[in-house]
């Protein structure tokens, strides 16, 4: 079951100065910055209610988000749903011929554990489930 928007990633080459705007114009505050070695990038979370913006950057040169700031430059780049069992979604996904990216969940950030599904699958949107 979904429970909520956990956070939307917007790719940025560097989250210090992505995260300015939010906190100069907008009152938010960067929680924080961790890197996340199973996708390449360093995060940091700016909390918006329940919610967060997670400014995602490129922690190697190979990885995923580098990749996309290269083809597409920074923006929105995922939709992160929390879900309560993330084993039981990606098992009834996969049983249901859903393209997965992950198949079995990878350690996130904060001690999520997470699974993307590709966006073909989802109507163009790259869709991280975490739990
Ligand atoms: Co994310």
């Amino acid at each position: 079951m979904v429970k909520k928007i956990n956070h939307v990633a917007i790719a940025v080459p560097d989250i210090g100065a992505a995260a300015r705007f939010y906190e100069q114009y907008l009152g938010l505050k960067l929680a924080g910055t961790e890197r996340v070695p199973s996708n390449k990038v360093k995060v940091g979370f700016l909390p918006v209610g329940e919610s967060r913006i997670e400014l995602v950057q490129p922690d190697a040169p190979d990885s995923p988000v580098a990749a996309f700031i290269k083809k597409r430059g920074p923006g929105i780049q995922h939709l992160c749903l929390e879900v309560d069992d993330i084993d039981a979604e990606l098992a009834r996904l996969k049983a249901a011929g859903v393209r997965l990216i992950n198949e079995a969940p990878v350690p996130g950030a904060h001690g999520y554990r997470v699974a993307f599904v590709h966006p073909s699958a989802t109507g163009g949107v790259l869709l991280e489930l975490s739990q």
